[in-house]
């Protein structure tokens, strides 16, 4: 056993490990399940990689993901206002899970696909039978935001301030930069919370500010109503965009994939499912904090709140769980990806995200049946930071 390693600077790598991070973290695999890095955004962690490593570190509450367990030197650049699910152990975690977990059953969220095929049918609408657009504008990033929206209650939203906080807030590889977009983000969605608070509707925001007003037990507390809108508004669409966009782009750039689905729709789930395994949109999910020492692989990473980080892309991209992995297949057998996380933390939208691609991707391909990329693929900007996986901007014509 060993604990001491050399640190690897994913940082220096910059824009090319941003482009296509799978080959470093392919030949860091083939020398162990863990190692010493610096990350883009300046910490250090401890870098999983794997698919049966990833695993089992996702399952493990030997990990905190609480920040009063992180290591001072992390400093306090927790990623969310409030206090989230997201950030939080059993039993709060349970706790706070619960409160939302009925809105996002598969039951609930099929009762959606009207609207979400209606708000798709919108936006194709507007893009009209011919002609060239950035994708990610014109439709991977409203739509998501738009059935979110919905679903919380928030009738009117500033979209392009949203949208700029919130990319900022998750993929700047500046502290100052994301926390000041943290802080303007954070303030918006107060007012927003406010104007919920004197106008009720029926919907999800309502009932939570409800239960924050109560006086039962399971009362949510002022930083809790702020984390979980803030966490569901920004889960909901920051992953969904990129899963389309994504999604998207390798059917684009594999012709021969893209035939067969558009010969055989039936053929779509299971396309979704590839999407998510070959370039899924969190690409390392939220941070891990050691409480005791701990093993992985023969490494012991200290405790005392080390911060512990797992390559998912690497994890779905492993040879010995999914042959020849860098090959985008969508009839291959995905089942097991890591693209939503695993154990108590596995993604709670994840119905939700797979109803929004399979409607958005399948509607865009009926609606432009000769859609094409406008540029080189190689020349496409991608989202700075390791948690977020996608192109800036998605030039298509059709
Ligand atoms: C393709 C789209 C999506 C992907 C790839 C994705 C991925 C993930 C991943 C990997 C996690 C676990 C993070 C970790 O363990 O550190 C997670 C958690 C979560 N996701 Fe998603 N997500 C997506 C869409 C959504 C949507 C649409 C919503 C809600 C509307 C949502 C809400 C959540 C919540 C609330 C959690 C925290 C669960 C918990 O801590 O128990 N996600 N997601």
């Amino acid at each position: 056993m060993t604990t001491e390693a050399a640190t690897v600077d994913l940082a220096a790598l910059g824009a090319d490990f941003t482009r296509d991070p799978y080959p470093v973290y392919a030949a860091l695999r083939e020398r162990g399940p863990v190692h010493r890095v610096r990350l883009p955004e300046g910490h250090e962690a401890w870098l999983v990689v794997g698919y049966e490593a990833g695993r089992a570190v996702l399952a493990d509450d030997a990990l905190s993901k609480e920040w009063r367990n992180a290591a001072p030197d992390l400093g306090a650049s927790q990623l969310s206002a409030g206090i989230t699910m997201l950030s939080a152990d059993p039993p709060r975690h349970t706790r706070l899970r619960k409160l939302v977990a009925r809105e996002f059953t598969m039951r609930r969220v099929e009762q959606l696909a009207p609207r979400v095929q209606h708000i798709t049918d919108e936006l194709l609408d507007r893009m009209g039978p011919t002609g060239s657009a950035d994708l990610v504008d014109a439709f991977c990033f409203p739509l998501p935001i738009a059935v979110i929206c919905e679903l919380l209650g928030v009738p009117f939203l500033d979209q392009d301030s949203f949208r700029r906080w919130s990319n900022t807030a998750l993929a700047s590889t500046d502290r100052a930069e994301r926390e000041a977009a943290a802080g303007e983000l954070t303030t918006y969605l107060a007012g927003l919370l406010a104007e919920k608070r004197d106008k009720p509707g029926d919907d999800l925001m309502s009932a939570l500010i409800h239960r924050a007003d109560g006086d039962d037990d399971d009362r949510l507390g002022g930083d809790e109503l702020m984390g979980m809108a803030w966490l569901l508004l920004i889960a909901g669409h920051e992953t969904t965009v990129n899963l389309i966009s994504n999604g998207v782009l390798a059917l684009l750039t594999h012709p021969d994939q893209l035939a067969s689905l558009r010969a055989d729709f039936s053929l779509m789930d299971g396309a979704v499912e590839e999407m998510l395994r070959y370039d899924g949109p969190v690409e390392t999910p939220t941070y891990r904090f050691t409480v005791e020492p701990y093993e992985i692989g023969g490494t012991v990473v200290p405790g005392g709140g080390q911060l512990v980080l797992v390559a998912l892309a690497d994890a779905d991209r492993d040879p010995a769980r999914y042959p020849e992995p860098d090959r985008f297949d969508i009839r291959r057998d995905t089942r097991g990806h890591l693209a939503f996380g695993h154990g108590i933390h596995f993604c709670l939208g994840a119905p939700l995200a797979r109803l929004e691609a399979r409607v958005a991707i399948r509607s865009l391909l009926e609606r432009c049946p000769d859609l094409a990329l406008d540029a080189h693929p190689a020349a496409l900007a991608w989202r700075t930071g390791m948690l977020i996986r996608g192109p800036e901007s998605l030039p298509v014509r059709w």
